[in-house]
């Protein structure tokens, strides 16, 4: 409703004061096409505005107070404000934000990171994982001198026109599985660059290694998310993975795995846990402590496209933002805290939520299921657990189901991300997991 309607109902007598949530989006629609500058805010009837987080916790500007297992989509490992943070931010803020100049900040973030990960020799910082992942495909580009990436069906690595095709492919758009159809996400994408993007079937060896393939001479690398999100969160099996990482070795591709949110699943990120060896990688999210941040990460002999010392200089990179020391001390600080230990006590409360979880579904006796790895879970509304992306894409009564039960959920003060996915962070405990599968409990029984 415009806020022009709205002012007409009130003058009739037929509508009530709006709330300051419902004021604030009429005016944000007034400057804003569709009322924000990222989409996932949205809800109905108008999105929650936050007045101020602390822990697990978020009150918005109504005064109603959220367990927040969203945590701006997985960034915020330790919750909201946390005083390590905080305090290192400060001290930074009081001398200067940005420069023209590089910062010590920056350098001992990266020798932070490479000690920290798995063969990374050199690192880069950016601004976000969309641009991580663009930049670790232009790395692979440059370093083969070929044009082609391949992906998984149904893979979310941002914006970037090549690393989003068929992000949100439909059962009328996907095609064969022995050869999945590169779909557009954006009106106007160039043809030239769907045909530049193979697609593959998650954990489905055989079929990807015979479309890898159909492209050997032409692709510069492979894009793994190891626990993709959008596919349902499901782990990627280790046989899929090495198998995708021979085949790149074989055959002069990069393997290129986007850590973006895995990287909180394992102190090296989800890579650890698999014998291959990714040559980049690209971060994101929790890398930033909660300030805007990328990075792409790997082995030195790759990484040296980046460097402009050598002549002529095979791939120029900047960015005005990049490594700004408030990023790079929020992000040291973040990670320091988010040790060993610290990892390993996460894993154990979320192998408790989803466990949890999984029993109010069964004491509810609902046809829903729970996947994740790690600090993840995702609720799916299908009786059998998916298995990958074509599995997991819910019928249009499923998608219905989900939004009300997430509904159910947020009248009991429990903030999900909208595929039903939840990411914790070391500000929860047992109580907020009790929380969650009571609430949860609560909101199956009344589906
Ligand atoms: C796996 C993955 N890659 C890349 C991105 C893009 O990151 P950003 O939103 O910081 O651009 C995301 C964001 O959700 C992601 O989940």
């Amino acid at each position: 409703m415009s806020a022009a309607n709205l002012s007409d109902l009130r003058n009739a007598g037929m509508a009530t004061e709006p709330s300051a949530s419902e004021a604030l989006y009429q005016r944000a629609l007034q400057v804003m096409p569709g009322g924000c500058s990222r989409n996932v805010i949205l809800r109905k009837p108008h999105p929650l505005y936050a007045a101020s987080g602390r822990g697990c916790h978020v009150t918005d500007i109504e005064g109603r107070t959220w367990l927040d297992f969203a945590n701006n989509m997985g960034s915020q490992i330790h919750g909201h404000a946390p005083a390590s943070v905080v305090e290192a931010v400060q001290r930074q803020l009081e001398n200067g934000t940005a420069f023209s100049m590089g910062t010590e900040a920056e350098i001992r973030y990266a020798e932070y990171m490479c000690r920290r990960m798995l063969n990374a020799e050199r690192i880069r910082f950016c601004n976000s994982g969309t641009e991580a992942v663009m930049c670790a495909i232009k790395a692979a580009r440059a370093f083969t001198d070929r044009p082609k990436i391949a992906k998984v069906e149904g893979a979310y690595h941002g914006l970037y026109d090549y690393a989003e095709v068929s992000q949100t492919a439909s059962p009328k758009s996907w095609g064969a599985l022995e050869r999945p159809a590169s779909v557009p996400v954006a009106s106007g994408t160039p043809a030239s660059a769907l045909a530049e993007v193979v697609i593959v079937p998650f954990n489905d060896t055989a079929r990807a290694l015979a479309i890898l393939d159909e492209h050997a001479a032409t692709l510069a690398g492979i894009v793994i998310d190891l626990i993709p999100h959008r596919v349902g969160v499901i782990p990627a099996d280790e046989g899929f993975v090495n198998a995708l990482g021979a085949w790149a070795a074989r055959n002069g591709a990069l393997l290129i795995c986007d850590e973006v949110i895995t990287f909180r699943t394992t102190y090296s990120g989800a890579q650890q846990r698999y014998a291959v060896r990714p040559d980049l990688t690209a971060l994101g999210k929790m890398i930033g402590g909660g300030f805007p941040v990328g990075a792409i990460a790997g082995r030195e002999e790759v990484m040296r496209v980046f460097d402009p010392s050598v002549s002529p200089i095979r791939l120029p990179h900047s960015g005005t933002f990049s490594a700004n020391p408030i990023t790079m001390v929020a992000g040291l600080a973040t990670m320091e805290q988010f040790d060993e230990k610290a990892v390993d006590e996460l894993n154990a409360l979320s192998d408790r939520a989803r466990s949890q979880l999984r029993e109010a579904i069964a004491t509810a006796s609902i046809a829903a299921c729970v996947t994740g790895a790690g600090s993840m879970f995702r609720i799916h509304m299908k009786a059998v657990p998916p298995e990958n992306y074509r599995s997991a894409y819910p019928t249009a009564a499923e998608s219905e189901r989900l939004n009300k039960l997430i509904g159910l959920l947020e009248d009991q003060g429990i903030l999900l991300i909208n595929t039903g996915t939840g990411m914790l962070s070391t500000a929860m405990g047992s109580a907020e997991i009790d929380r969650l599968s009571d609430a949860m409990l609560q909101a199956l029984r009344r589906l």
